[in-house]
């Protein structure tokens, strides 16, 4: 059982708020087994699960509960990894990709490469809502989010200035780029490290949400890959990578090295499992399988042949089950639930 909703969430809850009207949705099944609104986001959404799940009880379509949600993290400066004070590019500006996806109406939304704006989760909500495009990069995102009222400000912080400087002064191996020898050696065989080995963890925030009808709807927002050549785009804002959601059958979401979630068209897969019956956890797992046996180059790999970073999935059901997976445990993610906000912890395919 997690820590108890706010009070506000409990008023909402409460019966005389759902006959008042407050509460839009009545579950589909209508049974008292019905799981209600459930919300699943990465460790740092613990907060944001809990707007989201009030709003989504609250009658809030889960898309935009899920962007509600989020936008917690994207203006909290003391999240490295999310909007405001997100940890740079090679050049020291902060660059931002987010998408969202709809069920009932299969639509989505993203932007990539976008600088200067702290909310790009709503401007990928808007790119939806306002165009008849699914993504927008660069400098054509941000022209797009200043025409809709979006207001340019400062990302980088003094905080994420000074590690961004401290990396700058000691450049060593852990950049992006692959000499000749180091790209040749890639897929000679197992372990070695290529002579570079990333001790970057990838930060972002996914959360997907399925109300109490049924009906699903995600959002994943990041300012990537710390110290990434400027332009790098990773698995956030595509669609089928870091977020997809399918309203017959569920919605998935990833954190973590986005290249290796671009790769396995992460997210889209894991709905495609769950499609053919499996449970959210165990659709994440299969997918973590996969890139854990197909990740060929030397540098992405330890000693001992094992991949050398770290993933995570997330998935809730049409029917509410949810689930989550890491490629290397412990790790924990966010939940919320008619029993509670917590942490719980996620299945791994290996212990660290
Ligand atoms: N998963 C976030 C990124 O790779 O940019």
């Amino acid at each position: 059982m997690g820590r108890p909703f706010s009070r506000r969430h409990f008023l909402l809850s409460s019966g005389a708020v759902a006959s008042a009207g407050v509460i839009a949705a009545r579950p589909r099944g209508g049974s008292s087994e019905d799981p209600g609104v459930v919300v699943v986001a990465s460790d740092n959404g613990l907060a944001a699960v809990e707007r989201a799940y009030e709003l989504a009880l609250a009658g809030t379509l889960p898309v935009d509960a899920a962007v509600a949600g989020v936008s917690l993290v994207e203006a909290d400066p003391a999240d490295q990894t999310v909007g405001l004070g997100g940890l740079p590019n090679e050049d020291g500006v902060v660059e931002l990709d987010a998408s969202v996806m709809c069920g009932p109406t299969y639509r989505a939304g993203a932007v990539a490469s976008l600088r200067n704006i702290m909310h790009p989760s709503q401007v990928a909500l808007t790119v939806m809502r306002r165009t008849d495009h699914v993504l927008l990069v660069g400098e054509g995102a941000l022209r797009f989010a200043k025409q809709h009222g979006f207001r340019e400000q400062e990302l980088l912080t003094e905080a994420s200035r000074l590690e961004w400087l401290r990396w700058k002064e000691s450049l060593s191996s852990e950049d992006d780029r692959l000499t000749p020898e180091q790209a040749e050696a890639g897929f000679s065989g197992v372990g070695g490290g290529g002579g570079k080995r990333d001790k970057r963890e990838t930060g972002t925030i996914n959360l997907c949400v399925r109300n109490a009808a049924g009906d699903l709807g995600g959002c994943t927002t990041t300012s990537g890959l710390a110290w990434k050549i400027p332009g790098r785009v990773g698995d956030s804002p595509l669609i089928g990578a870091g977020l997809y959601v399918d309203n017959e059958v569920g919605a998935a979401g990833s954190t973590g090295r986005g290249e290796a979630t671009i790769l396995s068209c992460g997210a889209h897969t894991v709905v495609e499992l769950m499609r053919g019956g499996l449970h959210p956890k165990d659709a994440c797992l299969e997918v973590l399988r996969r890139i854990a046996t197909r990740t060929k180059q030397r540098h992405l790999l330890r000693e001992d042949g094992r991949v050398a970073f770290n993933l995570n999935l997330y998935a809730v059901s049409k029917a509410g089950a949810f689930g989550a997976a890491c490629l290397y445990g412990p790790h924990r993610y966010a939940v919320a639930t008619k029993d509670g906000v917590r942490h719980e912890d996620e299945a791994a395919l290996y212990e660290r």
